[in-house]
């Protein structure tokens, strides 16, 4: 297949490319610059220039393709709203080009929030009321009933690995900050986790073989006790662990405060069931223990 990637150039999309590449598909990334036009290269895929807010260019993309995987998204927690209708309006853009033609649209989504109290599957809704972008995946799925071949694939809060610059590594920054490695509460709130390897290996299987209104779990483990995230932080640091009461997470964690405290575990079953998906990890306390999140400089 040669499939149009947008946010290639990303931590997720770096790694999805490399394995559509390893697979023998043809990629073409999107890159808003300079420096993502040359890591889109060196990952043998060709380049399309362009930003999401170009539609036309999106449009071209999609239309030069035989499948497009959506993972680009304007990461700004002070301007939600706005990126999620920049998302959306690229989703609309891509999805007219792919009317009629059965191809895929894989985009990504997130598992925070599904079922609280619970662990959530494949088949659980998400509220729209509970933050500007669910209503996306939503449309996404809408394309079915277009001619489209859409696939929603729902991260783990942490996809992590060397060169991982997300939330576990914001954890660890404030760690260092604070002198000190915390956690919510009694720290039994869990978060899944997911290797990088295995977040591409979805996504290439989603883009070759999910069926249309698919939605996916990229999870390879249920759910990591924050507490447990907190000690292997403290131990590669080589800091004291503490509890940080509920009403202080916003002082200590700043925005990351709310996420560190979601308690949203989330199950695969369903997906590896689906497309024969086995993450092979390592799991997000041994690659705490492998010691890449502690040096300075981390390498991809
Ligand atoms: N990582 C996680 O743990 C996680 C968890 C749940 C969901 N997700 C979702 O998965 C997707 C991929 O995440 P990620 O971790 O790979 O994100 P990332 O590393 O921040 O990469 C974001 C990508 O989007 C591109 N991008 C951002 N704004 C753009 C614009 N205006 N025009 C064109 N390209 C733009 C970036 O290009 P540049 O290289 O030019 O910046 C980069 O390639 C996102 O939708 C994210 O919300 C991620």
């Amino acid at each position: 297949m040669r499939v149009f990637v947008t946010g290639a150039s990303g931590w997720i999309g770096a790694a999805a490319v490399r394995e559509l590449r390893r697979a023998g598909h043809q990629v073409v990334g999107l890159a808003r610059s300079d420096a993502a036009a040359a890591a889109v290269a060196a990952l043998g895929a060709e380049v399309h220039r362009g930003d999401l807010d170009d539609l036309d260019g999106l449009s071209a993309g999609a239309a030069d393709s035989d499948g497009v995987v959506h993972l680009a998204y304007h990461h700004d927690f002070t301007q939600m709203a706005a990126a999620a209708r920049m998302d959306l309006a690229a989703i609309e853009a891509i999805g007219r080009v792919l009317e009629g033609t059965g191809r895929p649209l894989v985009i990504a989504s997130g598992v925070a929030g599904l079922a609280p109290g619970r662990v959530a599957t494949e088949r659980d809704d998400a509220d729209p009321a509970a933050h500007p972008r669910i209503a996306n995946a939503a449309a996404t799925l809408a394309l079915a009933d277009r001619g489209v071949r859409p696939v929603v694939v729902r991260f783990a809060p942490t996809v992590h690995g060397a060169g991982d610059h997300g939330f576990v590594a914001r954890l660890v920054d404030i760690a260092r900050e604070k002198g000190v490695s915390a956690h919510v509460g009694d720290g039994s709130n869990r978060w899944p986790a997911v290797h990088r390897h295995d977040a591409g290996a979805l996504v290439r299987l989603a883009v070759e073989q999910a069926p249309a209104g698919s939605v996916l779990h990229a999870v390879a483990e249920e759910g990591v006790p924050a507490r447990a995230i907190a000690e292997a932080i403290g131990r590669g640091l080589d800091l004291p662990v503490a509890a940080v009461p509920a009403e202080q997470a916003a002082a200590h964690f700043g925005w990351l405060g709310g996420f560190f405290a979601l308690d949203c575990p989330a199950s695969n079953v369903q997906t590896r069931a689906q497309l024969g998906w086995e993450p092979t990890g390592p799991g997000l306390l041994e690659d705490l223990g492998e010691g890449h999140y502690f040096r300075t400089s981390t390498a991809a």
